[in-house]
C-alpha cells in the first residue's frame, strides 16, 4: 500500500514538472540583482566614483526592486510623494551627513554598514553622489 501511495506522490510531481508552460526562460534578472563589478584598487583612496559605487554596496538593496526601495517607496508614498522617489538616486531632500550617519548606524529594516562593507574613502564619495541638498 505505501509503495502505491509513494508511487502516487511521484507521480504527480513528475506531471507537475512536465506541465510547467512552453516558451523562452524568464528575463534578465531584475536591476538590484545586477551588482556591477567593484572597481579595482586600493578602497581607501579618495576620489572614487559615486554612482558606481552606490550601486555596488548600495545597489543590491537600493536599486530597482531591491528591499530598500521597496520599503521606501511605500514611506515616500505615504508622504504623498510620487514613486520614483523610493530610488536614492532620485532624491533631492538628502544631505551628505545625513547619508553617512544612515550607513553607518543603519536605519529601521537598514542595518549598519561597517567600513570592510564600505570604507570612509567610498561611503565619502557615495554621500557626495546622493546628497543632493548638501
Ligand atoms: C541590506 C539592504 C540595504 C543595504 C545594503 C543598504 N541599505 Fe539603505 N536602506 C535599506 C532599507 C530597508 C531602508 C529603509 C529603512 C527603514 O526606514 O526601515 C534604507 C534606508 C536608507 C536611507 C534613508 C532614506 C530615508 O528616507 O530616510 C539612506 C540614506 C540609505 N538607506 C542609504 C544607503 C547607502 C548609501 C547604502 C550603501 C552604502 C545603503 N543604504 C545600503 C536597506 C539597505
Amino acid at each position: 500500500m505505501k509503495r502505491f501511495i509513494l508511487a502516487g506522490a511521484l507521480l504527480t510531481c513528475a506531471a507537475s514538472v512536465a506541465a510547467l508552460p512552453p516558451g523562452p526562460p524568464p528575463g534578465p534578472p531584475p536591476p538590484y540583482q545586477m551588482r556591477p563589478v567593484a572597481p579595482a584598487g586600493d578602497r581607501t583612496k579618495p576620489g572614487g566614483d559615486g554612482k558606481t559605487l552606490f550601486e555596488v554596496h548600495c545597489g543590491y538593496c537600493h536599486l530597482a526592486g531591491g528591499m530598500g526601495t521597496n520599503l521606501l517607496t511605500k514611506q515616500r508614498l505615504m508622504m504623498g510623494e510620487t514613486p520614483d522617489k523610493g530610488l536614492l538616486a532620485n532624491r533631492t531632500d538628502l544631505t551628505t551627513d545625513y547619508v553617512k550617519s544612515v550607513v553607518r548606524m543603519g536605519k529601521g529594516a537598514m542595518p549598519g554598514q561597517t567600513k570592510v562593507d564600505v570604507t570612509d574613502a567610498e561611503l565619502d564619495a557615495v554621500a557626495k553622489y546622493l546628497g543632493k541638498a548638501g
